[in-house]
């Protein structure tokens, strides 16, 4: 795919970052040393839409959701999370998205209850939403019964579902989900998504990347980024869950 050209200049840029949307970033960018990552991306999502950010490997996907929550600073650029300036101040919306991560997101040597503790103190959870979300997450994860099995014991659908509900246990309007799919089988992944568009048509906005490109099929607006930059991106003004 070499001699891609970005999309750029497209109809976002020099335009200022949209306090309304859920997402609005412009001209985001980041290096490290001298390779650039994230080269410059513009993108608005409004809320309620599952927003599919593809591309392969090493393009720059989790680099940009490192610098959408706050992890990690950008060298260059504006991004409004929730209306908030994150780049600036972080702590400001920290606490209304969740963020399931690639690779690591529950402790396997916590039972499934410990684990659902564990986040309801990191979003400082009062004992009554507690044992609200607490009954949400085991009927989705459909975990009823399991809460003492250790998440190591649990098959990777069952972290994966499980890992959901501790992102969503502090009921966030925005999710981000690094590779969520990943490592897991057909029917798993299908149940996953049901669960995503669920979350959706409750208003959530999803920020899900994937290197799948049959889950594109799952979003309702895409952006394709390549070697750090936006190559493509596209809203579909009907929708139907297939
Ligand atoms: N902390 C870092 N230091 C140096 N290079 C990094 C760092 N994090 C990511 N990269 C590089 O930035 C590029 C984009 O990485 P990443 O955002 O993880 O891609 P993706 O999530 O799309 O697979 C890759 O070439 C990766 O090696
Ligand atoms: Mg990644």
């Amino acid at each position: 795919m070499s001699g891609v050209d970005p999309v750029r200049p497209g109809p976002l840029l020099g335009t200022a970052p949209n306090p309304d949307a859920a997402l609005s970033v412009r001209g985001l960018t980041k290096r490290f040393g001298s390779f650039t990552a994230v080269d410059g991306i513009d993108f608005d999502v409004p809320r309620g839409q599952i927003f599919g950010f593809l591309g392969p490997n090493g393009s720059g996907k989790t680099t940009t959701i490192r610098m959408l929550t706050g992890t990690s600073g950008a060298n260059a650029g504006a991004a409004l999370v929730l209306g908030e300036d994150v780049l600036s101040h972080p702590e400001r919306v920290k606490k209304r998205f969740g963020y399931m991560s690639q690779k690591f997101a529950l402790f396997e040597d916590l039972t499934v209850e410990e684990n659902l503790r564990f986040y309801a103190g990191v979003y400082d959870l009062s004992a009554e939403e507690f044992a609200k979300q607490r009954a949400y997450v085991l009927a989705m994860a459909d975990l009823r019964g399991r809460e003492n099995e250790l998440t190591a014991n649990l098959s990777v659908g069952w972290r994966q579902r499980l890992a959901l509900g501790t992102a969503t246990i502090h009921q966030p309007e925005l999710l981000f989900l690094d590779e969520p799919t990943g490592g897991v089988d057909p029917v798993a992944r299908r149940h996953f998504w049901d669960l995503l568009y669920d979350l959706a048509s409750r208003g959530v906005t999803l920020f899900v990347t994937t290197h799948y490109m049959d889950e594109a099929s799952h979003c309702n607006q895409l952006a394709f980024i390549y070697r750090g930059g936006l190559i493509a991106e596209g809203r579909r003004t009907t929708f139907a869950a297939t």
